[in-house]
């Protein structure tokens, strides 16, 4: 069940597909930024893929997707995310911020452009520049994961 945000308060949602620790990793430094203490007033949520729902993503005022790469595309289950959502939220959800993790080993390229083509049809509002990992995952990596989570978390929390 989607739990009710505090009055005032805004919700971030982390929609994510991480089979992997490394994957996890990422996800990780997302939240840490997200939730930075100084940004306040936003609550952030994460789903894995497979399980959000319609109602997650209409609740949200903003989202972070992240997925793996495969065979040149997002991964099946942010895939079968965006199958379950994007028509019940077409209209609905336009113009709200959103940011973009992808993992891959060499080429996350096609991952990125077919997450491009849904937000772009969402018409989401891309508040940082996506986000390209390939191998293994350092201190670098994971502050520029910091930021994107800590970027569109205060995007959710200034939107009117
Ligand atoms: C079926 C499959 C397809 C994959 N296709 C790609 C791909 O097209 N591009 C890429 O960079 N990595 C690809 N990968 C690698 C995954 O993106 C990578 O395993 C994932 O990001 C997790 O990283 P890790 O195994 O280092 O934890 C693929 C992996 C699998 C299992």
């Amino acid at each position: 069940m989607t739990e009710a945000p505090a009055d005032g308060e805004r919700t971030l949602l982390v929609v994510h597909h991480t089979p992997s620790p490394s994957t996890r990793e990422l996800l990780e430094a997302v939240l840490a930024g997200a939730r930075d203490p100084d940004i306040v007033g936003v609550r952030v949520r994460t789903v894995p893929a497979l399980g959000a729902t319609v109602p997650d993503v209409l609740a949200a005022d903003g989202y972070v997707f992240g997925t793996t790469a495969n065979f040149g595309y997002m991964s099946g289950a942010l895939k079968h995310f965006f199958d379950t959502v994007y028509y019940p939220c077409l209209d609905a959800i336009a113009g709200r911020p959103y940011g973009l993790w992808v993992h891959g080993n060499n080429d996350t390229a096609g991952a990125v452009a077919s997450v491009r083509k849904l937000v772009t049809g969402l018409a989401l509002a891309q508040v940082t520049q996506d986000l390209e990992v390939t191998g293994p995952i350092d201190a670098q990596v994971r502050e520029r994961c910091y930021e994107l989570g800590a970027t569109v978390a205060v995007s959710v929390s200034q939107e009117v």
